[in-house]
């Protein structure tokens, strides 16, 4: 059911240094910053050919990034995103199968004005899963 990665997110305390991290350390190319209030982050798109990175830093007191860099001062791997065909459907299957989203179960608009939902870490390893609306 699951196509491609569409990214790996990264949370990170200092959103220049990491961009300018990616961008002459690494030599990708980088976005300039994104805010994005309804998701309480500020984003920084690194395009690699097959697939992105996401910086997201918090944007208010009330982000969900900010307890993230509480618990991991330094940055983490924030979440992983893969693309689906059928946001509804995958979700439908996936709670058929025991698995829990995130908040309503309703799909957001994400980053990249597509569909977004995201599944209970809980119930993936520890691992926080977005899922995109190709
Ligand atoms: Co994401």
């Amino acid at each position: 059911m699951i196509g491609n990665l569409n990214h790996v997110a990264i949370a990170v305390p200092d959103l220049d240094a990491a961009s300018a991290q990616y961008r002459d350390a690494l030599g990708a190319t980088v976005s300039a910053p994104r805010d994005l209030p309804e998701q309480g982050v500020r984003v920084v798109f690194v395009e690699l050919s097959n697939s992105k990175i996401e910086l997201l830093h918090p944007l208010g007191a009330e982000s969900p990034i900010a307890k993230f860099l509480q618990r991991n001062p330094s940055g983490g791997i924030h979440h992983v995103c893969f693309e689906v065909d059928d946001i509804i459907a995958a979700r439908d299957r996936l709670i058929d199968n025991g698995a829990r989203t995130i908040g309503s179960g309703e799909p957001a608009i994400g980053a990249h004005g597509k569909r977004i939902l995201f599944l209970h870490p809980k119930d993936f390893s520890g691992a926080l899963i977005e899922l995109e609306e190709a």
